[in-house]
């Protein structure tokens, strides 16, 4: 829904998808969209390879990181929920914008990096989606010139959501498509965990420097891939 508004304002959007069947019906669900790039996030080496199709692709203004999973193994909750977005985030080509969707459940997490490691089989959504809050947090501090956003888009009824899903579809996708493209100075802001366009209540661990810096230096020692730092003349 994102996508198809972002094509209606006549930006250039590539979509993502799992596999080429999903890229074919993602490229089909959004008539106008530019590209569709494929690439399972559970895999870490597929990862890579969408990195580099999305530089290939070229310089994107903005990246929204999207895809999660909620039931699933606490390996693969990792790895898609978290790690995935890692990566694309030290691989592509920086942005101007990173929107990386986390969740109020993660509000319930466990802000301990030791289940990244050793107890990853006992990992929950929650904590896949601390972590993400934990990453935009981050980001945002180590990469000033980029607009860098956490969103929370309620729980709305889309397949992970269900058809009971209390929240509006509608405001579910509204802040992340705002913040890749809004001019407005409530949209050029970073650093913030957003739910429908207005800053919310984070799990108070994340604003914690000390942990974001051990989760990058964690992320780093299991990805062997390192958060590019901008060169000191970028500072001024
Ligand atoms: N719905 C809610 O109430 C709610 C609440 C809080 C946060 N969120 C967050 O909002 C985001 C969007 O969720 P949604 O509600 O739209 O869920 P959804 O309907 O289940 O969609 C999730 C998307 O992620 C993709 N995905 C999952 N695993 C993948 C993998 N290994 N490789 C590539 N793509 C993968 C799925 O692809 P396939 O379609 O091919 O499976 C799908 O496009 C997620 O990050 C979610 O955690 C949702």
């Amino acid at each position: 829904m994102a996508a198809r508004w972002l094509v209606g304002q006549k930006h250039q959007v590539v979509l993502h998808a799992r596999h080429e069947g999903r890229a074919r019906e993602a490229l089909a669900g959004v008539p106008g969209a530019e590209d569709v790039l494929v690439g399972d996030l559970a895999h870490l080496d597929e990862v890579k390879r969408l990195a580099e199709a999305a530089n290939a692709t070229g310089h994107f203004d903005a990246v929204i990181h999207n895809a999660g999973v909620y039931r699933a193994p606490g390996e693969v909750l990792l790895a898609v929920n978290t790690l995935a977005p890692y990566l694309l985030t030290c691989l592509v080509q920086k942005p101007r914008r990173l929107i990386y969707l986390s969740s109020g459940l993660h509000r319930q997490g466990d802000p301990g990096l030791e289940h990244m490691t050793s107890g990853r089989a006992h990992i929950s959504y929650s904590d896949s989606k601390l972590l993400v809050v934990l990453l935009a947090k981050a980001v945002a501090r180590k990469w000033p010139d980029v607009y860098v956003n956490a969103v929370d888009p309620g729980w709305v009824p889309t397949r992970m959501g269900g058809r009971d899903a209390p929240d509006d579809l509608a405001k579910g996708w509204e802040t992340q498509a705002w913040l890749a493209v809004g001019h407005d100075g409530g949209a050029r802001v970073s650093g913030r965990y957003m739910h429908h366009r207005t800053v919310a209540r984070h799990h108070p661990a994340v604003d914690d420097i000390s942990l974001q810096d051990e989760f990058l230096t964690t992320c780093e020692r299991i990805t062997g891939i390192a958060l590019p730092m901008p060169l000191a003349s970028e500072h001024s």
